[in-house]
This record gives C-alpha cells, sequence and structure tokens, in this order.
C-alpha cells in the first residue's frame, strides 16, 4: 500500500501531463444518480482538457467496442433523470479472462487511459480486476439503490428509492387505516436491508424484516397483536426481499391471525425509477467531478464514497474487503417509535 502510495505521488505530475483520453460506463442495477454522475464526469472532464468517452451497456459495451465520444451536449438536460443515458448490463462474461481481455482491448484500441465505472458491488470487482490483472487505471463510483457497500455511507440512488418507498407508504396508509388493515410490502434489497430500514423508520412502519436480524413471525405477529389489543387495526409491514417475500409473510400472518383484514404489495421496479432526489443529484456531481480530480492527479484504482458527509475516495481493494453492516441502532429505533 505504502509502496503504491509513493508510486503514485511520484507519477502524479506525469498523469496530469499525459492523461487525455478517459471513459465512463454504467453497470449492473441502474439507480437514480447515475446520469447526475455522468454529466459530472463528462462536463468536468472536459473541462479539465480531457477527452471522454461513454461506453454502452456497461462491461458488455466495453466487450462488444460500444464507444461514444460525449460532448457537453449530449449530456444536457440529464442531472435529474432516473435510469441510465448510457444503458447498462449484468454481463457475466466479465467474469472470465477471455471477457476481460476483450474488454482491455477495447480500451486500449481507443486509447483510454482512465476508466470510470458507475455500479454496486459487481462492478467494483470488475473494476478490481481491471486494475490489479491489467493495470487499467479505474475509479469507481458507488451507483445501487441497495446501499450495500461498506466503505460508504451512501451510494446513488439509495436516498431516490427509499423515498418512492416511503411515497408509496404513506398512499397506502390512506386506504389501510379507513380500512382498518394490514398491508406487507416487500422493498428491494437481497443481502442488505437499508432500503427497508430506512424507509421503515421515516415512514412509521410497524414492522421492519431485513436480512441482517432475520424474520421473526411470533415477533411481528406479537405486534399487531398488541396493536389490535388497543384498537389500532392499521399496520405496514415492510419486508427486503431478501428475506422473504409479501405474500409468505402475509400467508404467516393469516395463519396465526386469521380474522385479520391484510394485503400484500411487492413494489419492485418502480424504485429504480423517476427524477434522482436532490441528495442524489448531489452526490452524483461530487462523486463525478471527485473521481475525474482522482484521474488528472493520478490517484487511480479507488472508489468515491460519501462519510461523515465529506466526499472520500478508497483503495479499491481495502475498500472492497470492508463488511457492510446494518445499524442496529436504527433498526432498534424504529421498533420503538412504532409502538403503541
Ligand atoms: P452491481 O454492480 O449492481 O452489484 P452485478 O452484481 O450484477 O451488479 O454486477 C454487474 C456486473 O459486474 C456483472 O454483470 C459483471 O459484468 C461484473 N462483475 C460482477 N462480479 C464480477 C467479478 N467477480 N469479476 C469481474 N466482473 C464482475
Ligand atoms: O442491485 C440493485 C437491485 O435493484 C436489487 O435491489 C434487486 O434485487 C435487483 O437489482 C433487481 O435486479 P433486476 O433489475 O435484474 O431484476
Amino acid at each position: 500500500c505504502l509502496f503504491k502510495y509513493t508510486f503514485n505521488s511520484i507519477f502524479a505530475s506525469l498523469f496530469k501531463y499525459f492523461m487525455k483520453k478517459i471513459g465512463v460506463l454504467t453497470s449492473g442495477g441502474d439507480s437514480q444518480g447515475m446520469n447526475a454522475a455522468v454529466y459530472a464526469v463528462v462536463r468536468y472532464g472536459l473541462e479539465k482538457g480531457l477527452e471522454v468517452y461513454g461506453i454502452h451497456s456497461g462491461y458488455q459495451g466495453l466487450m462488444d467496442g460500444k464507444v461514444e465520444k460525449l460532448s457537453l451536449n449530449r449530456v444536457e438536460n440529464i442531472i435529474h433523470r432516473g435510469g441510465t443515458i448510457l444503458q447498462t448490463a449484468r454481463c457475466p462474461e466479465m467474469k472470465t479472462e477471455d471477457g476481460q481481455k476483450k474488454a482491455v482491448n477495447t480500451l486500449n484500441r481507443n486509447g483510454i487511459e482512465g476508466l470510470v465505472v458507475i455500479g454496486g458491488d459487481g462492478s467494483f470487482q470488475g473494476a478490481k480486476v481491471l486494475s490489479t490483472k491489467y493495470g487499467i487505471k479505474t475509479i469507481g463510483i458507488p451507483g445501487t439503490i441497495d446501499n450495500d457497500l461498506a466503505y460508504t455511507d451512501f451510494t446513488l440512488g439509495f436516498d431516490s428509492a427509499a423515498t418512492v418507498v416511503i411515497n408509496t407508504v404513506q398512499m397506502l396508509r390512506d386506504t389501510m387505516t379507513c380500512n382498518g388493515r394490514t398491508c406487507v410490502v416487500e422493498v428491494m434489497g437481497r443481502r442488505c436491508g437499508d432500503i427497508a430500514l430506512y424507509a421503515g423508520l421515516t415512514s412509521g412502519a410497524e414492522a421492519i424484516v431485513v436480512p441482517e436480524v432475520g424474520y421473526d413471525i411470533d415477533a411481528i405477529v406479537a405486534r399487531l397483536q398488541s396493536n389490535a389489543a388497543v384498537g389500532k387495526l392499521d399496520n405496514i409491514v415492510l419486508v427486503a426481499e431478501g428475506v422473504c417475500s409479501a405474500e409468505q409473510v402475509c400467508a404467516d400472518i393469516k395463519l396465526r391471525m386469521p380474522q385479520i383484514s391484510i394485503r400484500s404489495l411487492v413494489i419492485g421496479h418502480v424504485q429504480r425509477g423517476g427524477n434522482a432526489s436532490f441528495q442524489d443529484r448531489l452526490l452524483g456531481v461530487k462523486m463525478g467531478s471527485r473521481a475525474v480530480d482522482c484521474l488528472v492527479e493520478g490517484k487511480t484504482d479507488r472508489v468515491i464514497g460519501i462519510r461523515d458527509n465529506a466526499i472520500i475516495d478508497e483503495d479499491i481493494v481495502e475498500a472492497l474487503s470492508k463488511q457492510k453492516r446494518i445499524d442496529l441502532n436504527l433498526y432498534e429505533l424504529a421498533n420503538k417509535l412504532s409502538k403503541y
């Protein structure tokens, strides 16, 4: 690490003068804020005198040579938009040596010296391979609604997706309340319960089920029964998809409380749609410009993040070795605040 740092420092000024062409791609599950980051990488990169190339459809496009020179106008009016103008893909071939060599060839053929990868944990694994095995200068920007990367407090898209969930819960409340009904709502998050936790806490969900804590049907039923005992019949149970389906939780509750009026809802891909929130736009432009600064300064093989409200960059290998944990204090707080 020390050697790498010294090496980078010595050659930083050289890179500063020699790096001319950089590439940017979006990969894995799309998320709001990816466009804001692309916007910043392109406009800030051009400002710094670089040529910026967009690679279409993530690593798949890198393999297929789908490279486009990006202009200032090409990224006009995209800062707010959900999805990604560069499109995205899941590309299993990137895990193979053949695929990786094709990707490297495309970069070399186009003279692209530095690559910004916007994506989640899987996309960062790809970036790590490109940098550690093939010497490609990479910078990662965390773009995933899941918020499942341990080195950063927040990822692009998480705030917008959680906002979709709280707005949905709010709408559900209107109808659940006047019918005295419970609704089990399934949200995204396969291994990470952050969407369920943060949206549950900020929408007053009566029960939250996350993979890190597990599924305790008895605890949920106890909560619904104690609520019923004081006349509260409308409840929201938020379940992260990685634990159990909403339908299953609904059936398990109905089995134990046959008298209950209950419905289920899977919010699904709507969570990845709509305009990026203020927070995700801000994070996108800050991270995008920091990624360009890193490349220009010769600080490569790093990932950008936000910690304690400050933008940071960290070695990609170190960042990916960290284990994401759920904030159990927040989980307990949500539990306490939603008690009747
Ligand atoms: P996300 O980036 O949102 O976590 P995925 O896990 O689907 O999404 O990963 C996106 C892409 O990153 C994969 O389709 C693949 O191209 C690449 N990728 C994932 N894991 C690896 C790996 N171990 N080595 C190389 N590339 C990988
Ligand atoms: O990783 C982001 C994510 O939205 C997960 O929350 C979800 O499980 C998955 O992607 C859905 O993937 P797909 O869009 O391929 O159905």
